[in-house]
């Protein structure tokens, strides 16, 4: 059996899908020019698409994926490097929120993007839970100021080094810095076992946050939030986080009330060139 389909007619045997494949499960064949699966496909296949999608020709195809179901690159989208840049360097937390709820299919448009993001072995490990309504956001970061008031009393020391007693003054005193007051909140979890959960969720959680400002939307990660969520049963029970499951990202997401004309100034590269 082989992992891949060819179609001679359109196939230019330019090798490009062999040389691209990560695994280097593609070879081409000898005799007849055109490119073969190996044998041991099955183990190493990534499933990452890469062949499919870099063919200039359109030929070739997997056995659950064809050039018809990936989107084409339109080049006209593309982005100069200086709107690249400034929209990069651009980018804020947003820590206060419009009383503005985002659609649902906008909270949706938000994950399918995060779903595009690198995975280490293409292993795509995210889960997700969307916390729609904002009073729901409300208690729920009220639950993390519970928390940190539990380990005040238990270890005033460290919570002090961890910045609780400023968080709770500011709840005592009507600001929520938990969640700022956002309207929705993303929660990344994934498998507590994978080496990779923490750096693939930040990767989708960026994702996120970029194309959240590209739509007008305002994200800031909630990192009070997903370190309590791990850290105290009553909130990863009430989340119906899985007992296996780690969260490894928050995300508030809402509507800016105010929009950042000046890019602040963040430090150098600290860099030694070899
Ligand atoms: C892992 C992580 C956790 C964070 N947690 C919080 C948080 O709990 N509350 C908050 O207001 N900002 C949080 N931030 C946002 C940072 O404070 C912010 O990225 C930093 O001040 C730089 O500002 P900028 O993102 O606008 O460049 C977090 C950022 C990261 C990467």
């Amino acid at each position: 059996m082989n992992l891949i389909t060819v179609d001679r007619e359109k196939c230019n045997q330019d090798g490009i899908c062999a040389d691209e494949c990560p695994a280097r499960i593609i070879r081409m064949d000898e005799k007849e020019g055109y490119s073969i699966s190996t044998p041991d496909f099955e183990d190493f296949c990534l499933k990452c698409g890469h062949c499919v999608s870099v063919c200039p020709t359109e030929a070739l195809r997997l056995d659950w994926l064809g050039p018809e179901t990936c989107p084409t690159i339109e080049k006209e989208l593309g982005m100069k490097p200086e709107q690249a840049e400034q929209f990069l360097r651009g980018r804020r937390s947003i820590r206060t929120f419009k009383e503005k709820t985002a659609p649902r299919e906008v909270l949706e448009k938000l994950l399918e993007i995060a779903c595009s993001a690198p995975s280490a072995k293409n292993l795509q490990p995210w889960h997700w839970i969307v916390v729609q309504e904002p009073a729901e956001v409300r208690r729920l970061a009220a639950m993390v100021v519970d928390a940190m008031r539990m380990f005040l009393r238990a270890s005033p020391e460290e919570a002090g080094t961890r910045g609780f007693p400023r968080v709770v003054a500011s709840w005592d005193e009507g600001y929520d810095r938990i969640c700022r007051g956002a309207p929705h909140l993303i929660v990344v979890h994934a498998d507590k076992n994978w080496a990779f959960g923490a750096e693939d969720s930040a990767l989708a959680l960026s994702l996120i946050d970029l194309y959240a400002t590209s739509i007008g939307l305002g994200a800031c990660w909630a990192g009070y939030f997903y370190k309590t969520v791990n850290a105290y049963p009553p909130l990863s029970e009430d989340l119906g986080l899985p007992a296996d499951h780690l969260a490894f990202g928050a995300m508030m997401i809402g509507y800016p009330k105010f929009n950042y004309p000046r890019i602040p100034v963040r430090n150098r590269p600290r860099v030694v060139w070899k």
